[in-house]
């Protein structure tokens, strides 16, 4: 796991642009995993920008979306699929048809999920995953208590991730308590993580899950088990952890030749 702890949004999501324009540049038809939420947005932001500016090609890329709630009909302004729509695949040339997500209103729900999880496999899996946290540390809809082996399934949200995301329902009474994501172990498969934390209310989930033990109570723990995590942080997110220094010191002096 590589700790990067940066002065704010603008150089994280630079970093992470950087990361995704050199994957699309060796592999032009990579496949992303796309995350809803606040954190990645500047991320959106720079890559339409480059998009825009330097024509930086999607064309051939496959988008996956990492989770969606249940119930919301197709087309509503806050099922993830059209966020990742409106935020993102709509300002830069990706095909509409190459980007899924678990599909929340489906009649059958484990069979949707298991046909989104043929699909990703069929895909090749996905090159680089983008991912944020929740405050109790979830990651995508993997609340506390998710097998670390988990796979696309159902989940009830906890309340205090309801209250959290009530700010894009406009009431809490009107957030879904159902929600289909991706488990933590097909998340563990993404070749490449770059989870973004910005913020004193992310601290304590970045503390754990960065140095506390890997444990169902946070699930974005399980990433101390991947072979390939980055963790881009701000002062604020960064500031209960231990070993920032150390994290600080160690990307300052990383050798060149080494990347993301
Ligand atoms: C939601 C999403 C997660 C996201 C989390 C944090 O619950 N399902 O994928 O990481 O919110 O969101 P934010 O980045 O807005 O803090």
């Amino acid at each position: 796991m590589e700790v990067v702890i940066l002065s704010g949004s603008k150089p994280i999501a630079a970093l992470a642009a950087d990361a995704i324009e050199a994957l699309l540049r060796r592999r032009p038809d990579a496949v992303l995993g796309l995350a809803t939420g606040s954190s990645p947005l500047p991320v959106y932001n720079e890559l339409a920008l480059r998009h825009e500016r330097d024509g930086l090609d999607f064309s051939r890329v496959r988008g996956f979306v990492l989770d969606e709630y249940v119930g919301l009909p197709p087309g509503h302004p806050e099922s993830y699929r059209e966020v990742i729509r409106r935020e993102f695949t709509e300002r830069v040339n990706i095909d509409p048809a190459n980007v899924l997500g678990p599909d929340g209103s489906a009649a059958d729900i484990p069979a949707a999920c298991r046909s989104f999880e043929d699909v990703l496999r069929g895909a090749g899996g996905v090159d680089l995953q983008l991912l944020g946290v929740g405050t109790d540390g979830h990651l995508a809809f993997n609340e506390p208590g998710s097998s670390l082996a988990s796979r696309t399934r159902i989940k009830t949200l906890i309340e205090q991730t309801r209250r959290d995301n009530a700010r894009f329902f406009g009431s809490l009474s009107h957030v879904p308590h159902h929600v289909l994501t991706q488990g933590l172990g097909t998340i563990l498969e993404a070749r490449h993580v770059i989870l973004i934390a910005t913020g004193a209310q992310k601290a304590q989930a970045v503390r754990d899950l960065v140095e506390g033990p890997v444990a169902a109570i946070c699930p974005a723990s399980v990433l101390q088990l991947h072979p390939h995590a980055t963790i881009l942080l701000d002062e604020a997110a960064a500031s209960s952890l231990r070993l920032a220094d150390y994290y600080r010191h160690s990307y300052e002096n990383k050798p060149s030749w080494q990347g993301l």
